[in-house]
């Protein structure tokens, strides 16, 4: 998948605000500051395109960019974060509880996870809903970067265990950094992928 154009065109507080759901999308999904908007920029190659901070809760809105004016990427609000506000959290669950559920043009979610971290119980139940709620989604462990090959590994089979433990089988999964670029072709690949089969089904 080659990006030639990428262009924001909303930002949403509910579904009904969304663009026409005319065009398949993909959105990126997790804890906040787990790097959700840094990644879009990562693969899109335009940097300044999603806003990015180091401080938690940057993003509070469903921000559609479109894509080769073909598709798009949607940057959802981080959840989980102790530090937010409960009615902020309230707000996130509504609109993007609503908007998972609801999208029908929604081609597959990209659950975001800092491997840093010790396996969280809210990434872990919120990959549950998903597949108890048969939506397509791919885990990302994302700043690969800021870790060693051996605890990245290992943190990734500490998640894995526990996944096993309710799963039959892993769902796909990435290893990216903005910084060294992993996992950009990979995904960029698995997108691709989905569209051709989106298109078969058309
Ligand atoms: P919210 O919008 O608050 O939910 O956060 P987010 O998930 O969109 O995170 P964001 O992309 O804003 O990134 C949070 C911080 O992590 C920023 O300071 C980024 O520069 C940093 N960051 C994101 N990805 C990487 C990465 O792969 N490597 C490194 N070293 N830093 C990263
Ligand atoms: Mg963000």
């Amino acid at each position: 998948m080659i990006i030639r154009s990428a262009r924001y065109i909303k930002s949403s507080t509910n579904i009904s605000q969304c663009p026409e759901g005319h065009l398949p999308e993909l959105a990126f999904i997790g804890r906040s500051n787990v790097g959700k908007s840094s990644l879009i920029n990562m693969l899109t190659g335009f940097n300044k395109l999603a806003k990015t901070s180091g401080d938690p809760g940057k993003t509070r809105t469903i921000n559609h960019f479109l894509i080769n004016d073909d598709w798009y990427l949607v940057d959802l609000p981080g959840y989980g974060y102790a530090k937010v506000a409960a009615k902020q959290r309230e707000d996130w669950t509504k609109a993007s509880g609503e908007y998972i559920m609801k999208r029908e043009n929604l081609l597959c979610l990209f659950v975001l996870v800092d491997p840093r971290h010790k396996p969280q119980k809210s990434d872990i139940k919120f990959m549950e809903f998903l597949g108890m709620s048969q939506i397509p989604f791919t885990r990302v462990f994302t700043k690969s970067d800021k870790m060693s090959r051996d605890s990245l590994a290992r943190s990734v089979r500490e998640y894995d265990a526990i996944m096993l433990m309710n799963w039959e089988s892993l769902p796909v999964t990435f290893i990216t950094s903005t910084v060294t670029k992993a996992g950009r072709m990979d995904i960029l690949d698995f997108i691709e992928e989905s569209m051709n089969n989106f298109s078969k089904q058309e």
